[in-house]
């Protein structure tokens, strides 16, 4: 079976969904643990309840990218992982880095890359008056929410919605999307 780390550094949602679908079995890989950005997140809790092990490399406590993602690659070494699923890792990871850890690693964004990369994709969405909007699974670059893309899903923008509402309708759609894609990796079908 495949070894999946998971780099977060916030609330966990994605990283739940992950852990529930191992858990029931439907995922057939093992999350050999967990690496936050940051202190006291929802999500090192919520991978302890699965007796996941943590890792916290703070990242506000190192002065330079360079020392942050050094302390990142012993970290990553230690896991010995196959895939590397970034859920909520809010750190952009240089070439060197990506590298150097020389496994697949992906990411999930709540739009319809290329549309609205980084950050406020939902507000865009909204701005713009978009009737849909989605959720994308993509291969991790040095580039802000760059790389090659392996599955989108659409999500439609309502007429009542706020931010939050359809934040919260994209999350749902991403938990089913990244766990779908992980299941094609567990498969070596990507
Ligand atoms: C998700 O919307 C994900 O797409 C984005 O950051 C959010 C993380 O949410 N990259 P969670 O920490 O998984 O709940």
């Amino acid at each position: 079976m495949k070894r999946l780390g998971v780099f977060i550094g916030g609330n966990g949602s994605n990283l739940e969904a992950i852990l529930e679908a191992i858990q029931r079995q439907e995922l057939p890989m093992v999350c050999v643990g967990v690496i936050s950005h940051n202190d006291h997140v929802q999500g090192i809790q919520r991978a302890k309840r699965f007796g996941v092990p943590v890792k916290v490399v703070p990242h506000a406590s190192f002065s330079t990218r360079e020392s942050f993602e050094a302390e990142l690659l012993k970290e990553t070494r230690a896991l010995k992982p196959d895939v590397i699923a970034l859920a909520g890792f809010m750190r952009l990871l240089s070439a060197r880095f990506i590298e150097q850890v020389n496994v697949p690693i992906l990411n999930i964004h709540p739009s319809l890359l290329p549309k609205y990369p980084g950050l406020h994709p939902h507000q865009q969405a909204l701005d713009n008056h978009d009737a849909f909007t989605g959720a994308t699974v993509h291969l991790v670059n040095e580039k802000m929410d760059d790389g090659h893309i392996l599955a989108q899903a659409q999500v439609p923008v309502l007429a009542e919605d706020t931010k939050e509402s359809l934040s919260q309708r994209v999350l749902r759609v991403e938990h089913k999307l990244y766990v779908e894609v992980l299941k094609w990796i567990a498969a070596d079908r990507v």
